[in-house]
Order: C-alpha cells, then sequence, then structure tokens
C-alpha cells in the first residue's frame, strides 16, 4: 500500500456530506450578499506569496511548497488565496469591468505546518475578498458573512474577537511605542520574536511561547495610536455591528500571522478545536492591491478553514440529504418494468437506485435497507397483473398498491420528507 501524504486527508463518504453542507451554506450566504465565484489556480510564482504574505510571515519563512520547476521557475502551491485573488484581479483589470469587486473562492492550500488537530499540509479555505470599497460598512458586511456562516452551521460557543492595526500613517508611532516599551526586554525574547522586532515588530503578538507572554501583555496596544481617520473607520465598524445585533470583544493581540493587514483584523475562535481554534480570520490590507503591481485599491477579506468549520459542527448535525427510492424488481418483466420505472423516478428528480446484482427478494429489500432507503418500489407479477406498484413506506413500514401511473408522483411525495444521513 502507497499511503497518503503526512498531513493532507481523503474525506470520505461518510465525511463528505458534512463539507458539502458547509459548502453549500458559504456558497448560499455570497449568493445572498453578493460575491461571486472566482477560481484561481493552486500553483502560483513564488515571489507573489513572497511579496503579497510577506517576508517576515512563518507561511513564507518555513511553510510553502516551493520548487523550481523543470523550466527553471520558481513557483510555489498557494499556502493562502488573497494573494491570487489580488493577483486575477489586477491580471483582468477587473476594477474596470467590476463596479465592486466581491468576491469568493474554495478550495486546498498547502502549508508544511506541523500536523495537528485541525492542522493540516493540505486544507481547504473558503475565502472571501471585496477590492476597491473602504466604506467601514464594508468591513461589517464582511464580518457579518463570516458570523452568519459559524452562526448558520450552528457551530457552539462561538467568539468574535477584533482589533484595528492601523496605517501606514499611525503605524509607525505605533511601532516605535512598542519598541520603546520592549527596551531591555527584547533580548529576554524567544528568537523568533527577536527576528521579528528587527522585520516587522507587530508580530511580536502572535508569539505563542510561555516563558514571552509576561512581557507581550505588558506592551501597548494598537487602539491606542491609531490616527483620527483609523479611530473613526474602527469605531464605525463597531456601530454597524452593534446595530446588527454581532456580539465581539476587542483583543489587543490580534495582530494576525501575515504582513499585509491595516486598519480592522478579526478572527471567529470555536471552543472545541484545541490549539488551533480559530475557526477563521481575516481583515483589511488596503495597500496590497498597489503593492503587487495594481491600482491603489483598498481589500478586506477573511478565509474559513474548511477542516475546522467541519470539526466544530454540532454532534447532532442532521444534514439534509434527499433519501432515495429503492426499486425491487422481482422475476424477469418486473426486472424490465423496474427499470423502466428506474429511469422515470431519476427524471423526475427522485434519488433513485436499485440493486443489478442481487434478484432475490429479501437480498433486494436488504439493500434498499442499508441504502437507508424511505421508499421501496416493488414490482413483481402480482403488481404487473394488477398494472400497480407496492409502494413501501420504510419509515412507517405502511404498504399499498399505487396505480402504475401515478407512482411516480406518489413516491417523490414520499421522500421528499427531508431525513438524516
Ligand atoms: P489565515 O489566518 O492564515 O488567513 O488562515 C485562515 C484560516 O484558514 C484559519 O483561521 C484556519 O481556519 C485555516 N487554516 C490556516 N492554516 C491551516 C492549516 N494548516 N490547517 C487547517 N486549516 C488552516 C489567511 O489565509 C488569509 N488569506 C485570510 C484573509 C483573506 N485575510 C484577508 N483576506
Amino acid at each position: 500500500m502507497i499511503p497518503a501524504i503526512r498531513g493532507t486527508h481523503d474525506i470520505l463518504p461518510g465525511q463528505v456530506e458534512k463539507w458539502q453542507h458547509v459548502e453549500r451554506l458559504a456558497r448560499a450566504l455570497c449568493e445572498r450578499y453578493g460575491y461571486v465565484e472566482i477560481r484561481t489556480p493552486v500553483i502560483e510564482r513564488e515571489e507573489l506569496f513572497a511579496k503579497g504574505t510577506g517576508e517576515s510571515t512563518d507561511i513564507v519563512q518555513k511553510e510553502m511548497y516551493a520548487f523550481t520547476d523543470k523550466g527553471g521557475d520558481r513557483v510555489t502551491l498557494r499556502p493562502e488565496a488573497t494573494p491570487s485573488m489580488v493577483r486575477a484581479y489586477v491580471e483582468h483589470s477587473l476594477e474596470q469591468s467590476m463596479a465592486a469587486a466581491k468576491l469568493y473562492a474554495l478550495g486546498p492550500m498547502f502549508r508544511y505546518e506541523r500536523p495537528q488537530k485541525g492542522r493540516y499540509r493540505q486544507f481547504h479555505q473558503f475565502d472571501v475578498e471585496v477590492f476597491g470599497l473602504n466604506d467601514p460598512a464594508v468591513d461589517a458586511e464582511v464580518i457579518d458573512l463570516a458570523w452568519s456562516l459559524v452562526a448558520g452551521l450552528q457551530i457552539p460557543q462561538a467568539e468574535l474577537v477584533m482589533n484595528s492595526v492601523g496605517c501606514a500613517t499611525c503605524r509607525p508611532a505605533f511601532q516605535a511605542a512598542l519598541l520603546a516599551a520592549l527596551g531591555q526586554d527584547l533580548a529576554k525574547l524567544c528568537q523568533d520574536c527577536q527576528r521579528r522586532a528587527s522585520i516587522n515588530p507587530l508580530r511580536i503578538y502572535d508569539c505563542k511561547v510561555p516563558a514571552d507572554q509576561p512581557i507581550i501583555d505588558r506592551l501597548p496596544h494598537s487602539v491606542d495610536y491609531l490616527c483620527g481617520d483609523c479611530a473613526t473607520h474602527f469605531s464605525t465598524v463597531q456601530g454597524h455591528l452593534t446595530t446588527w445585533e454581532i456580539p465581539w470583544r476587542i483583543s489587543h493581540r490580534l495582530v494576525r500571522g501575515l504582513d499585509y493587514y491595516t486598519r480592522t483584523t478579526f478572527e471567529v475562535l470555536g471552543q472545541t478545536l484545541g490549539a488551533q481554534n480559530a475557526l477563521l480570520g481575516g481583515g483589511r490590507y488596503d495597500g496590497l492591491v498597489k503593492t503587487l503591481g495594481g491600482p491603489d485599491r483598498t481589500g478586506i477579506g477573511f478565509a474559513a478553514g474548511l477542516e475546522r468549520l467541519v470539526l466544530a459542527l454540532p454532534e447532532s448535525l442532521v444534514v439534509p440529504v434527499l433519501a432515495p427510492a429503492f426499486v425491487v424488481a422481482i422475476g424477469e418483466d418486473g426486472r424490465a418494468e423496474g427499470l423502466r420505472l428506474l429511469r422515470e423516478l431519476r427524471r423526475a428528480g427522485v434519488p433513485a437506485q436499485m440493486e443489478f446484482e442481487a434478484r432475490g427478494l429479501r437480498a433486494q429489500m436488504k439493500r434498499a435497507d442499508r441504502a437507508a432507503a424511505r421508499a421501496t418500489l416493488l414490482v413483481g407479477g402480482d403488481e404487473l397483473a394488477r398494472g400497480e406498484v407496492t409502494l413501501r413506506d420504510m419509515r412507517t413500514g405502511d404498504q399499498r398498491g399505487v396505480p402504475r401511473a401515478d407512482v411516480v408522483r406518489e413516491t417523490a411525495a414520499l421522500v421528499d420528507a427531508r431525513s438524516i444521513s
């Protein structure tokens, strides 16, 4: 046997229904909020992420599946979607063709991290991005979409946390205050923090090393250093969330692990996930489109990890599926009629199956049971003689003869009741 690569997973029948449930809601919400799908390649030039995600990030420093291809180009499997979305926006001049570029994508991402619960090397994101809209109501809309996804999935005890990391105008003063407050303590922090201090000091707030925490807890808060515009923007975002009755908490340490963020940052945390507790994260990135060679357009978005959403679904989740109908045919004539009926059911939109190999009544009924059929349709000699089909409700055990002409309609009515997967 050749096993799957560490940190990658097959999503098997039995699990995949939960994925489809999550993806269905994600797509439905995007449609409701006016976001359109975009699909970009999983492989990109390495420099897109070095420039986009940022040189100081763990992603670019340690986690990329980057290699030289046979043509000698440096390429990488995408570790996140945002730089790819920006590239596509710039490359196709979408700012000219779309009045408001509100986009979403679903697909696999790749990071060479140490696998653990909720953290994988191939994982999947539902990613939402908005370009060229600066109003705080857009921040609130994006957060609302994220929150509605988690709420719609009935994920218990989820918590929305927010912060503002300021902009190019106010960030330097905050960074200076941060380094001043660190002072002599900088030498006591871990190696990663020392490196961060020289490249992007804000990232010190991301540190998880226990010994560093007392020092980091004493550091200043970015919200106290916001310029007037950033402060107004952030308080307006909060005002909208209040209006929409979305609860949140400010987390001064929420600077996020990527370099491009400006102003609003946010995450939704789940309580059942252990160490990898971020169900989704995002924020504004007002300079990224320009950095990647595009016009001076703002950006905001988030990405949710599908594995984490699936893990956090409530145990009691009932995934709505259409229960299938099962055709049971006896004898050669019954079988010929059964096959005709099978196709009629399917053409009428009723999910229907038939057992092709087992011919005996008991064997076929057993298969119908195993398929969790809601209805079986029995066609044998007696039924053929009467011009009927015996329709059996597998849940109640009731059965009756239904005229052949009515059986598709009656079956449709019976199985349309949604059932438990
Ligand atoms: P991120 O925080 O790196 O942000 O990832 C977003 C989400 O992807 C996380 O909250 C988590 O649910 C999931 N995730 C990340 N890494 C892994 C992993 N190794 N295994 C499983 N799930 C994982 C971004 O990627 C940004 N592009 C989000 C964004 C969009 N910001 C603005 N627009």
